[in-house]
């Protein structure tokens, strides 16, 4: 997603502005530890020294030996870094080779017309959706070079999307093409459809890969029909119009990064959904807790008001009394904000939100391997300032073969607290503990689900700094969380786990769970890295970050079977390349030695984008990487004029296109390796 952060740089700026979706809305008395972390720093004697010491007296401090630390020596890392860039182009190392694949508009099925910037909404339900981000590639009978990818679509840059419409207005990455200030019907069905998750089966050629024909490709969009699942299925919570039973709900926003579970199907994140829609009256808490837009046009792209007034665009008035009379879709927030899970292999079966993951900005879901007899444990962080870590742990245990998804709407839902010494603690958010009483405000577990946010304020876990992408390692089991920046937060509200004030940069939390149980409830954690340029950083060995190495914004994280970390960057548009982020170009992706701590720069992308979601096919010969939102750094001014800041992928004049690149090594090698 675009990221908002940077957005307030400029404290004149209305600390009201309006997406919603990483507005803080934390409000709860929850201890920042500041009082603690002054107590273990007086303790530890690391005041002294200052931050820069408090910093490294949490790296490294509890999940491995200082002697294993080796300088440039990872057996894992067998690659050239390669240097900061700040060109329109995808930059890989010496030996490789990154070729354009799955853009924007690219067609999966039917006899499409080429693409362009006047496609039909129609249309665009037949084409790749915009903005790519999470991501996977299934493969078909284990082969490597034949599978079925699932492609999230996070959310649209309507400037770009409706190109051949703007006509020379000067529009910003996230102005709206309005009419007499209403919407147009086919416009508003475009971005629906340009929104969601896309399956498609690919096939490696000679030439390269593929998209081809295959019955099970399809798209799932904003209007998709859908399930719900877990407690709050059939609740008042969730009774609309659409479902007066309460059991279903029309599409998927926002889907940010994914999930796979041990029974091999895809989970989409629904992350900044809250500024989809629009209530200019009283917001109940599950509205205000997540910030939901109080402008009548709402926060993002004025859905409701599209001129036709179907009933799948006015539902985004979330008013208790709707535009119309007789139209009312007060609960329609509550149908989104969770987990959807999604069969890649059977495109008859509806995707199935899973309610007992929560409710919140939910970045993705990451699965400790599924073990035969024992839970299944996945965590997900919640990307807003000041907001939380989850786990879930079900009630069942894991039968390999045996299970279809259900195993999810059953078991117990934690919020995490980062205690100051290093350890760590998972609170139930379940009916009468931690403090989640009807006399609190929590009538039972569903109200609990849903309002998850007030939930895990109640029970104490610890504000974090933009939980983003998490990854568990193949080989130890440790689970590491991208924590991408936070510069809201103040000297007296600095903790060991979120160590800085004014966090531009971001950092890198990771831990253990005790005894290597990954069901309980107890855990040791520390920092693997604090991001930054050489003066601001501090890596897994306490040494900074150098030319080869340094980085802002860590959002996209994922472990490769060898237990490779890769780290991809966003830092937000109104940001890159400019001021203190200057020194980090443009977006990019580096790797990791979680053993050694050795980080390397392996790719930069073009001009304006993030870099955002990564795979490989099993046997790690061909890798698939992410390139969200190029050109975003466009100003309104050289919109108008025509100027584009990229043109990636496709050139010349064109305007810009996410797109996956397909990594390989001219060698056939081991990508990374
Ligand atoms: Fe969708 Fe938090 O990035
Ligand atoms: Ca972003
Ligand atoms: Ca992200
Ligand atoms: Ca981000």
């Amino acid at each position: 997603m675009r990221d908002y952060e940077h957005d307030y740089a400029d404290p004149t700026q209305s600390p009201d502005w309006e997406h919603g979706d990483e507005r803080p809305s934390n409000i709860s008395g929850n201890p920042t530890f500041f009082d603690v972390i002054e107590a273990r720093a007086s303790r530890r004697g690391f005041l002294a020294g200052g931050l820069a010491a408090a910093v490294t007296a949490v790296i490294g401090a509890g999940l491995s030996s200082r002697g294993a630390l080796a300088a440039s020596t990872s057996p894992l890392l067998g690659f050239r870094p390669v240097p900061v860039g700040e060109a329109d182009t995808v930059v890989v190392p010496e030996g490789y080779r990154a070729q354009v694949f799955a853009r924007w508009g690219d067609a999966i099925s039917g006899d499409m017309p080429a693409f362009h910037g006047a496609n039909t909404g129609a249309e665009q339900a037949q084409q790749l959706g915009q903005n790519h981000d999470g991501q996977h590639f299934f493969a078909i009978d284990g082969s490597s070079e034949d599978g079925l990818y699932v492609l999230n679509h996070e959310y649209i840059e309507p400037r770009f999307l409706h190109a051949e419409a703007w006509n020379g207005q000067a529009l910003s990455s996230s102005d709206v093409l309005w009419h007499d200030g209403a919407r147009d019907d086919d416009e508003v069905l475009k971005e629906m459809n340009a929104h969601g998750v896309s399956v498609f089966r690919v096939r490696k050629r000679a030439e390269g890969w593929e998209i081809v024909a295959d019955p099970r490709n399809r798209r799932i969009t904003a209007l998709t029909p859908m399930e719900i699942a877990g407690p709050v299925r059939g609740t008042a919570h969730v009774v609309t119009k659409y479902s007066p039973e309460g059991t279903a709900s029309r599409g998927t926003l926002n889907n940010c990064a994914y999930g796979v579970t041990p029974w091999n199907t895809y989970l989409a994140a629904e992350e900044n959904w809250a500024g989809y829609f629009s209530n200019i009256g009283d917001q109940p808490r599950e509205q205000a807790r997540y910030g939901v837009s109080d402008k009548p046009e709402g926060g993002r792209y004025g859905w409701h008001l599209a001129k036709g007034g179907a009933d799948d665009c006015i539902r985004f008035d979330a008013r208790a009394t709707g535009a119309d009379a007789g139209q009312d879709y007060r609960n329609e927030p509550n149908c989104f904000g969770w987990m959807v899970e999604i069969d890649p292999f059977d495109p008859d079966k509806a995707p199935v939100k899973r309610t007992h993951l929560g409710r919140f900005a939910h970045e993705g879901v990451v699965f400790h391997k599924g073990e035969a007899g024992k839970p299944v444990v996945c965590y997900s962080g919640d990307d807003a300032r000041f907001e939380y870590i989850y786990k879930f742990v079900s009630r069942d245990v894991f039968q390999p073969g045996e299970t279809d998804g259900s195993i999810l709407d059953h078991g117990t839902l934690y919020a995490a607290r980062f205690n100051p010494d290093g350890s760590g603690e998972w609170l139930a958010l379940a009916p009468g503990r931690n403090g989640l009483t009807p006399e609190a405000g929590f009538a039972d577990l569903a109200d609990i689900l849903v309002n998850t946010r007030a939930a895990a304020d109640v029970a104490g876990a610890t504000k974090m700094d933009r939980p983003e992408w998490g990854a568990v390692d193949p080989v130890t089991g440790a689970v590491y969380f991208t924590l991408t920046n936070n510069t809201r937060r103040t000297e007296a509200q600095v903790d060991p786990a979120n160590p800085r004030s004014n966090n531009q940069f971001g950092h890198i939390i990771r831990w253990r769970e005790a005894r290597n149980d990954a069901a309980s409830t107890m855990f040791d954690w520390d920092l693997f890295v604090i991001a930054g340029d050489p003066k601001t950083s501090r890596a897994f060995d306490g040494a900074a970050l150098g030319e080869d190495n340094i980085f802002a914004a860590p959002d996209g994280l994922w472990f490769d079977p060898d237990g490779r970390l890769w780290i991809q960057t966003d830092i937000g548009e109104s940001a890159q390349n400019a001021g203190d982020y200057a020194p980090f170009g443009n977006n990019q992706m580096l790797a990791a030695d979680p053993r050694t701590g050795e980080i390397r720069r392996f790719l930069t992308g073009p001009v304006g984008q993030e870099i955002t979601g990564v795979c490989t096919t099993p046997d790690q010969r061909t890798m698939f990487v992410g390139i969200q939102h190029p050109g975003a750094t466009t100003t309104p001014e050289d919109h108008a004029g025509g100027r584009l800041a990229s043109h990636w992928p496709d050139g010349g004049a064109a305007v810009p296109r996410s797109a996956l690149v397909v990594i390989t090594r001219e060698d056939g090698g081991k990508i990374g390796a």
